[in-house]
């Protein structure tokens, strides 16, 4: 046998023993993959796994809820465990997620030219183990169609991702745009500095060990933190910039003696109190000590996907049981309902058929609200109430999720004052593309039009990242400030309706608007026809955040 007929042998052996390294193209001189690490023991293997990662599952073994054991069970005895909670989190299951495949394959049919390099930046973040697989094994970059059969990918942003991230640098922005230090070595890192680490290392091979890096806003921002570039040479696009928001706010961590001083993981995590924070592989109890433990929850916005994953969970091959998904969809609607916004209507006047009062949106997030993915919107439905009858609405949504008589959704103007109900204020980012048209396409972004997004408290025009988070579009309103915006309403209602004047300030959230999919209906791909179908089928109305009202004495 010549030696290369001996390598592809093993080579074979390999990815059939291994499907997690299926991107080999025997091609280049550098060391070809990630070896497959230790043996794991004990009654659960993970799916798959190698030298740095493995898939969440195999973690499982200890760190999920078992019958014998009252590790990882809160006070009324719910599973809280990393493994049962974080199945059904947004996270992990970035990979699966149809509204994420069906958006790849438009940016790919935008920019035909870049179709291999934006396949392979969509994956960076959503598919971070294959990604970081390829990477430190010297391989080209994945493909959608390598990842959509490795294990690795499926399982989104898991347990060896965010386990392994290492301090060096974070917070600068060589680590941002999906790219955090992961070395090629068996480091777990958690936020405690005497682990047992026996049972750990002997099933897995992994050896968890203390990184406070784990609990610093700055580890989150490797993925959260994202610019893109329309040309080669194109100034940045901030597509996503919750970590930017952060630091220029009262929330920020990183400088002495703010107010309201709290990391991503403080608001994202819910605190637990002390629990044991693993069982040991036969379901019984540890002898170990518990600890302060965190919930993996990662509670933010999205809870119309996690219904969708619900609905659509066998087709979308997604793990969590639909108990799970339920559950943590209840709990993004009570983050939204409890802790994102609160609205105020003050200054109520009512004389001779002239009504004025305003409404002020305090956003209690520590980043603008909304953040993160530009899609997401907010907005104000105000209802006038004379006695019984309706005398004014404003911001009515449609059936379909679009705002009542708008045409069209991308060129909706800042409002401060509002005289009719056509001015709807929407707390929005939208983008434009190098001709200054509206755009939802990822790739095309060039500039923003508007981004009316309500900044966090403290925000300051002479903040860090001033530029790249500045609001846009605003025009001269100055109650437009950190942590809050005030619209006035100034309405001619009939004088002949003498009733109680009432009114009801409605804010309403919606993370994926009509407008951002109207363009996935003309790719003609399986996953963007998936993606529609399940979202016309979907219960399309906003999520409400919070009211406000006010009565006439
Ligand atoms: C730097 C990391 C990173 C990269 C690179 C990245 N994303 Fe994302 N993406 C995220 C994060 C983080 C979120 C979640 C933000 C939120 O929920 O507000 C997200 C959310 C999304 C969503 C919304 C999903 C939903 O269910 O609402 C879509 C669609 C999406 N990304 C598409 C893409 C595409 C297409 C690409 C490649 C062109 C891409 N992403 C590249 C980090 C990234
Ligand atoms: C998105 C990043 C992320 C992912 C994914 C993740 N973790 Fe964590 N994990 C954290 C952070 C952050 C902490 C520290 C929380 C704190 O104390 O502030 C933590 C803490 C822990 C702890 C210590 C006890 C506790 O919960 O506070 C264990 C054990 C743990 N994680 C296991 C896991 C396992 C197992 C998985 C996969 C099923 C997982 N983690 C997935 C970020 C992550
Ligand atoms: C055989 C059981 C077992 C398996 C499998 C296992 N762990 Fe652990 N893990 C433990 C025990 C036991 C501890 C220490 C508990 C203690 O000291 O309170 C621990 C501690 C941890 C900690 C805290 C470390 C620190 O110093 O803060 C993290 C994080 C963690 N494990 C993550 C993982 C991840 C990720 C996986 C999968 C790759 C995994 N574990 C697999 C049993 C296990
Ligand atoms: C390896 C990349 C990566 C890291 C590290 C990471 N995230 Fe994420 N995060 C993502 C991606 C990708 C999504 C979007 C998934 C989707 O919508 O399909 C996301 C989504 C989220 C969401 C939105 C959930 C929702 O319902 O809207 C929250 C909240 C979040 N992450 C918090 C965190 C926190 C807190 C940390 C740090 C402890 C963190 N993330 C670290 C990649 C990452
Ligand atoms: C003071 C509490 C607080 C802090 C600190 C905080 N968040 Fe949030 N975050 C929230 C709340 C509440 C929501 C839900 C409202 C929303 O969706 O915007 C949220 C939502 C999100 C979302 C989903 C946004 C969407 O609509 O899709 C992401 C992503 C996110 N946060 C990331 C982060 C990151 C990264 C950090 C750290 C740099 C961070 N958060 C710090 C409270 C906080």
């Amino acid at each position: 046998m010549s030696i290369s007929t001996f390598l592809q042998v093993v080579t074979t052996a390999l990815l059939v023993a291994f499907p997690g390294f299926a991107q080999t193209d025997g091609s280049t001189s550098r060391p070809s993959f990630l070896g497959p690490g230790p043996m794991w023991r004990g009654p659960v293997r993970p799916t798959a796994s190698n030298e740095v990662f493995a898939t969440g599952n195999g973690c499982s073994m200890c760190h999920s809820a078992a019958h014998g054991a009252t590790a990882m069970r809160n006070a009324t005895g719910d599973d809280v465990s990393p493994h049962g909670l974080w199945q059904a989190t947004m996270m992990a299951n970035s990979h699966r997620d149809p509204y994420w495949r069906a958006t790849v394959d438009k940016e790919v049919r935008a920019r035909p030219d870049v179709a291999a390099e934006t396949e392979a930046s969509c994956l960076r973040c959503h598919a971070p183990m294959a990604h970081h697989t390829a990477r430190l094994g010297g391989q080209p970059a994945l493909s959608m169609k390598d990842a959509l059969k490795d294990p690795l990918a499926v399982d989104g942003v898991s347990c060896t991702v965010c386990h392994k991230i290492e301090a060096t640098g974070l917070g600068e922005p060589s680590t941002w745009n999906g790219h955090p230090p992961i070395g090629r070595d068996r480091a777990i890192y958690g936020p405690f500095k005497d682990p047992a680490a026996g049972p750990m290392k002997m099933h897995s091979g992994y050896e968890p060990q203390q990184g406070m890096q784990i609990r610093t806003s700055a580890h989150c921002a490797t993925c959260h933190t994202l610019t893109t570039h329309h040309a080669p040479d194109a100034p940045g696009f901030r597509e996503q910039t919750p970590y930017l928001e952060w630091r220029n706010s009262d929330f920020s961590t990183e400088v002495p003696n703010k107010s309201l001083a709290a990391n991503c993981q403080d608001c994202h995590m819910a605190d637990m109190g002390n629990v044991r924070i693993a069982r040991n592989p036969a379901g019984r109890d540890f002898l170990i000590e518990p600890r302060p433990f965190r919930a993996h929850a990662f509670t933010g916005g999205n809870a119309f996907m996690l219904d969708l994953f619900a609905k659509h969970r066998e087709e979308l091959g997604v793990s969590a049981s639909v108990e799970a998904l339920e559950r943590m969809a209840r709990a993004t609607r009570s983050q939204l309902s409890e802790r994102t916004a609160t609205v105020a209507v003050t200054k109520l006047k009512h004389m001779d058929g002239h009504l004025s009062f305003d409404v002020t949106v305090r956003n209690l997030t520590g980043h603008k609200l909304p953040t993160g993915y530009p899609a997401r919107r907010m907005w104000l439905e105000v209802q006038v109430r004379a006695g019984n009858e309706l005398v004014f609405h404003g911001g009515a949504p449609d059936e379909d999720g679009s705002l009542k008589g708008v045409t069209d959704e991308l060129d909706l103007p800042h409002v401060d004052v509002v005289r009719s109900a056509k001015q709807i204020p929407v707390y929005e980012q939208v983008a434009a593309d190098a001709a200054g048209r509206p755009t939802t396409t990822l790739g095309l972004m060039a500039t923003k039009r508007k981004d009316t997004r309500i900044l966090p408290a403290g925000w300051k025009s002479d903040g860090p990242h001033a530029a790249d988070t500045a609001p846009v579009g605003i025009g001269d309103d100055a109650n437009f400030v950190g942590g809050s915006d005030t619209v006035s309403y100034e309405l001619l209602v009939n004088p002949a309706k003498t009733g109680r004047i009432r009114v009801l300030a409605y804010l309403r959230y919606q993370p994926i608007p009509p407008a951002w999919v109207a363009d996935l209906k003309n790719v003609d791909t399986e996953d963007a026809r998936r993606f529609v179908r399940m979202y016309e089928e979907a219960d399309r109305g906003p999520e409400t955040i919070t009211i406000g009202q006010a009565f006439e004495d």
